[in-house]
């Protein structure tokens, strides 16, 4: 049955790398035989320029009827003085909560050939290959009461909660248990119960969890260590599962030893495995249009949509094998340049990847 898929190029370089991850798709349709429809909508700034509305209803029904969203970024400074009900992110996050994808997947994987690229030392992250879970429905993102508010004394207060139900932890621990038994078989749990219940309650629920999984290896770190343990040797991690903001703020810090931001994919999913794929950076307005953005990351994304969401690994397999290929033959984005190596746009990029992938075929 032919899958649909919702495209929402978004803000800043949104449009320029959901454009690669488009030719892409077409040359998996027409070369490949791949059964995808995809259709495109608005979400973020671009929503909110043309409907006032950030998330307009149009894009969440098709969201809810597709198969898997492909998303490029959202947001930029032009949005920034609206009221944060009506800015860009709330778009992303909408979905996040509309779509139910509670399941946040970023893989932090070094390619050899980009070891020289990442501002750590080549021993350390040479080799690297971690998966970062992130539950992505909850917490301080969406706990309530939330809020500015201005107090008897004319002072203002700024409110947010993080909170966490037993079974928000039990399903994310879950996801991760079940990757890592892919994996590594070890999981460590990040979180800050020395100071929080709310994580208190997480790593008490991580350790019931883990009973069902008893080859899994499960450990705990308090989410400041974790992230000094990140950048002091971080080949000791296989998978790393935690709330909403430990991993918003966790998984920059692994994208960073790959080299570039703009290498990491993504995929959100929800319990009936409908996902939505984006790369994890940002919107990057200030590269926004000039046509250098690196689009690798959503490509990688569009091969975890093939694996997660549309069924179709061997097309996955395909479109990570071009990308070795390329930056075999030495192209590389501006963010990822390093001497002896070839510069190119986002577009080059794209070609390159899609050219290497009809070579493999033959
Ligand atoms: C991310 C982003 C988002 C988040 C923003 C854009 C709302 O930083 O996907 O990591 O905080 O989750
Ligand atoms: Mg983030």
């Amino acid at each position: 049955m032919t899958k649909k898929i919702l495209i929402l190029p978004g803000d800043g370089i949104g449009p320029e790398i959901v454009a690669e991850a488009t030719k892409l798709l077409d040359g998996l349709r027409t070369d490949f035989g791949l059964d995808i429809e995809t259709e495109t909508a608005l979400v973020g700034g671009a929503a909110y320029d043309a409907y006032g509305n950030p998330l307009p209803e149009a894009t969440l029904a098709a969201a809810k009827a597709a198969n898997a969203v492909l998303l490029g970024a959202v947001g930029g400074p032009k949005w920034e003085p609206l009221h944060i009900s009506k800015r860009p992110e709330k778009g992303l996050l909408g979905l996040r909560s509309g779509l139910g994808l509670f399941a946040n997947l970023r893989p932090a994987i070094l390619y050899p050939q980009l070891a020289e690229a990442s501002t750590l030392k080549s021993e350390v992250v040479a080799g690297l290959d971690i998966m970062i879970v992130r539950e992505l429905t909850g917490d301080i993102y969406f706990g309530q009461p939330r809020g500015i508010e201005t107090l008897p004394s004319g002072e203002r207060r700024g409110l947010n909660t993080m909170v966490y139900t037993e079974s928000e932890v039990e399903r994310i621990c879950r996801v991760a248990f079940d990757i890592a038994m892919q994996r590594g078989k070890r999981v460590c749990s990040v979180d800050k119960a020395n100071v929080l219940e709310c994580t208190e309650l997480w790593r008490e629920v991580a350790i019931k969890t883990a009973a069902d999984y008893p080859e899994i290896e499960l450990s705990h770190l308090y989410v400041d260590n974790a992230a000094m343990q990140l950048v002091r040797a971080p080949k000791q991690f296989d998978v790393m599962v935690t709330g909403n903001i430990f991993g918003d703020i966790l998984s920059d810090c692994a994208a960073m030893l790959t080299g570039s931001i703009g290498m990491l994919p993504s995929a959100s999913l929800n319990e009936q495995g409908q996902g939505m794929y984006e790369p994890i950076h940002g919107s990057a307005p200030d590269i926004a249009g000039q046509g250098v953005a690196n689009p690798l990351a959503t490509l990688l994304s569009v091969a975890m949509m093939l694996r997660y969401s549309l069924g179709a690994p061997d097309a996955a397999d395909r479109i990570d094998a071009a990308v070795s290929k390329v930056l075999d033959h030495g192209l590389r984005t501006p963010d990822i340049a390093s001497p002896g190596t070839t510069t190119v746009g986002t577009s080059a990029m794209g070609d390159a990847v899609l050219e290497a992938m009809r070579a493999s075929a033959g």
